[in-house]
């Protein structure tokens, strides 16, 4: 069978994304191995349901038409091979961090055939030891070329549009990753407390050393609007823990190299200085296993 569309990833936000799409139309679910795959088959909890996955161990994937990758940045170039031999028209990143560019190291360079590209989306859901919880429905924007895969986000019931400056938009998201993530994983304080004492210094350094970085590559605001869309998002999810504070407090490598670390690769190429970025990307390297 040829699904209409895959999610690559069956952890939190790609079995999110999956139990929702199942419930008006087919859609393929890849995890890493058959063990995984047999287990989502025989079902597992997404919010208050139980979602029995048409799942896939990853050498076993499917031919689909349109591809979600959803694996954590470190794993994108071998979920963009899997997404190659899937055949389809179009492979999308929904990931944080900046990883187009690993994703077509793996799948290959897009063409009039396959289109290879990184949208972005604000839905969110966690892991626990029953199943998934999701934690607050987002948008997600996707790049011109992906409107099958807007269509079919719509009809689950997501909010979906296409962005046609996606570049401005997965910058403006970079930048708020960039000044919340870091240090809500240094410090293992929820994204709130970063706009008080004795944090708020250190979240207003990085967003005054991101701003100008971000901004020669294509983000469309101002420092002012740059500054509110932070502290906006710190205000919005001001109870949560950020991914990288979970990924610190469970072991895991976090997704600082796709996160500061390319904000670090893009200051280096224009010559800024951005020594507290510098400083949080060692300080979290550090927190990171082996
Ligand atoms: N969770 C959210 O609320 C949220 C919101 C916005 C954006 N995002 C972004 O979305 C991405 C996924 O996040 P997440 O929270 O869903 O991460 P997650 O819970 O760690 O899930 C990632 C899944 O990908 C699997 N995986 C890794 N390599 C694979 C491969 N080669 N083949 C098949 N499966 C593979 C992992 O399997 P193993 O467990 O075996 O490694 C894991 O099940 C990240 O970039 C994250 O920043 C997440």
């Amino acid at each position: 069978m040829r699904y209409p569309l895959a999610i690559i990833g069956a952890g939190a936000l790609g079995l999110h994304f999956a139990a929702r799409l199942s419930r008006s139309g087919p859609i393929a679910l890849i995890a890493r191995d058959g063990n995984h795959a047999d287990a989502l088959r025989t079902g597992i909890r997404v919010g208050d349901a139980l979602y029995r996955a048409d799942a896939f161990a990853s050498a076993r994937a499917p031919a689909a038409d349109w591809v979600i990758v959803l694996v954590k940045a470190g794993d994108t170039i071998g979920a963009g091979r899997i997404a190659a031999a899937m055949r389809p028209r179009g492979v999308l990143s929904l990931q944080n961090g900046l990883t187009e560019a690993m994703l077509r190291a793996g799948v290959g360079e897009p063409s009039a055939q396959r289109r290879v590209a990184q949208g972005i989306t604000t839905e969110g859901a966690f892991r626990d030891a029953s199943g998934v919880t999701p934690s607050g429905a987002g948008e997600t924007l996707v790049p011109p070329g992906f409107e099958p895969v807007v269509e079919l986000l719509l009809r689950a019931g997501f909010r979906a549009r296409v962005e046609p400056d996606i570049v401005a938009a997965r910058l403006a998201k970079l930048l708020v990753n960039v000044a919340i993530n870091p240090l809500a994983a240094i410090f293992r304080v929820s994204n709130g407390s970063l706009l008080e004492p004795p944090y708020r210094v250190y979240l207003d350094a990085l967003v005054r050393e991101a701003w100008p970085v971000l901004r020669a590559e294509g983000l469309m605001l101002d420092e002012a609007a740059a500054r509110d869309r932070v502290v906006a998002v710190a205000t919005a999810t001001g109870a949560n823990r950020a991914s990288m504070l979970q990924d610190v407090l469970a072991g895991r490598r976090t997704e600082i190299d796709a996160i500061t670390g390319v904000l670090l690769e893009m200051a280096a190429r224009q010559g800024q200085p951005v020594p507290t970025h510098q400083a949080v990307l060692r300080l979290v390297q550090l927190l990171e296993p082996g």
